[in-house]
């Protein structure tokens, strides 16, 4: 069996952390749920979830890893046999989100190419799309890249690439978003995006009670993806942590990171697709948005050349330092599931991911259907089960040891946190989200 290794130090791991949480969520998907849900209400309501729910999950997630320095696959079996199938559920999530994320990776890195030589602007993404040789080589150019840094270990690949991108990542989206907030066409869509708007807090119209609770499940749901939770990401990141290191503060850091980029991300998009498309761009987002529109926004702006390609050199970023640790998730399962050497699975994975992408690649449906099982049905279940465990099964005791949590106060509210309130919380959202998306009720 492989030797488990550790993170070289705490900021290693925040980074590495960090680094999977920072990802397609926060550029494409978080600036326009919160141009749909009434602009600052989303962001007032995401910012106090991510603190009040995001870093108690982390910090479960992270503690659960390092205790049994296992990745998820075996996590839950070592803390008792009966409760295995959670584990399996943990490792079916990333195994499923790989490929197709690989695929949009795959995209990305088309569009990364082209700024710096024909404009994004001159893509037709429909047409190119269906331009198998293109789409191929760029995903598996991407895969390949996934794969490498996988190969090469936590310090040697992980660490180390991360040690670049991250802070280029950074430093690239402060950038950006100076320059877009600078510009005097951006200011409508900035307060668009920032000032709390009860009478618009749901693009389909719902206002008043409904508008809210819609508001409150979209905010919750992205914080689950964007933080990476539930995927078993965080379970088999926190495996390598040492034992000397403060967890809370940890996960306190990481959520910081992403929220930040997160709000940032929304400065960049929405004052451009507003001032371009009103607000029905603005609250578009999605393929079309990032692959379509922004680029044509791009081309009409002062200096968007550079914007350009600082944007979607950020964008790979960001989309490569995730697959990377969902890849190194699925890789970690299979070697403590089949007790093989970590290099050994690194390949048998990349020919998986490889494999597995081609629906994807082919056809948006197939794409859409994996990403709706994973994030819609798969996740929620999984952290719901995962704190039923914690709270219910091995006792909230274990986590709070582990990370040597021994105020009395702190103790008590994360054991109500982890026995009721998060449960209550996630069930609620996940009944009512599925419902709404099968058009069962109408929030
Ligand atoms: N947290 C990532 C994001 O915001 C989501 C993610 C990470 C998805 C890793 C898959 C794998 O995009």
């Amino acid at each position: 069996m492989w030797k488990r290794a550790n993170w070289s130090g705490h900021l290693a791991f925040v980074l590495a952390a960090s680094a999977s949480a920072v990802g397609l969520g926060n550029i494409w998907r978080f600036p326009s749920q919160a141009a749909s849900h009434g602009g600052g209400v989303f962001l007032l309501a995401y910012v106090i979830f991510s603190v009040f729910f995001g870093i108690p999950l982390l910090i479960t997630e992270i503690a659960l890893g390092r205790k049994t320095r296992r990745s998820p696959s075996r996590t839950f079996r070592r803390l008792n046999r009966k409760w295995w199938f959670v584990g399996a559920l943990a490792m079916i999530i990333p195994v499923i989100i790989l490929p197709y994320y690989s695929v949009i990776g795959g995209w990305v890195v088309k569009y990364f190419i082209s700024s710096f030589f024909s404009g994004t602007a001159a893509i037709d993404f429909d047409s190119w799309r269906n331009d198998i040789m293109g789409v191929g080589v760029c995903t598996f150019a991407f895969q390949l890249l996934t794969f490498a840094l996988v190969f090469l270990g936590i310090k040697q690949g992980i660490e180390k690439s991360n040690k670049i991108m991250m802070p280029a990542l950074i430093l690239l989206t402060i950038a950006i978003a100076v320059f877009v907030v600078l510009q005097p066409a951006s200011r409508a869509g900035i307060r668009y995006y920032m000032i709390p708007d009860f009478s618009r807090l749901s693009s389909g119209g719902a206002s008043g009670a409904a508008g809210l609770a819609r508001t409150l499940l979209a905010a919750m749901g992205q914080m689950f993806f964007s933080l990476s939770i539930a995927m078993g990401i965080m379970i088999t990141y926190g495996s390598y942590v040492r034992k000397d290191d403060s967890i809370p503060k940890a996960s306190a850091r990481i959520v910081f990171f992403d929220t930040f980029v997160a709000l940032l991300a929304g400065l960049i998009i929405i004052p451009g697709a507003f001032a371009f498309g009103g607000a029905e761009l603005a609250q578009k987002g999605g393929f079309q948005l990032m692959f379509v529109s922004l680029p044509k926004i791009f081309s009409s702006m002062a200096f968007g050349r550079i914007v350009e390609i600082a944007f979607f050199t950020l964008v790979l970023f960001a989309a490569l330092t995730s697959s990377i640790s969902i890849a190194e998730t699925v890789t970690s399962s299979l070697c403590d599931f089949l007790l093989i050497k970590r290099r050994t699975g690194a390949i048998i994975v990349f020919l998986y991911m490889f494999l597995a992408s081609i629906p994807s690649a082919l056809s948006l449906k197939a794409l859409g259907a994996f990403d709706f099982t994973a994030d819609i049905l798969l996740m929620p279940i999984c952290a719901f089960l995962t704190c039923f465990f914690v709270g219910w099964v091995i006792k909230p005791d274990v986590v709070l040891d582990e990370i040597a949590e021994s105020r009395p106060h702190a103790r008590k509210l994360y054991t109500i946190f982890i026995r009721f309130i998060a449960p209550i919380f996630i069930a609620v959202i996940f009944v009512s989200g599925l419902l709404d998306s099968f058009g069962i009720i109408s929030l």
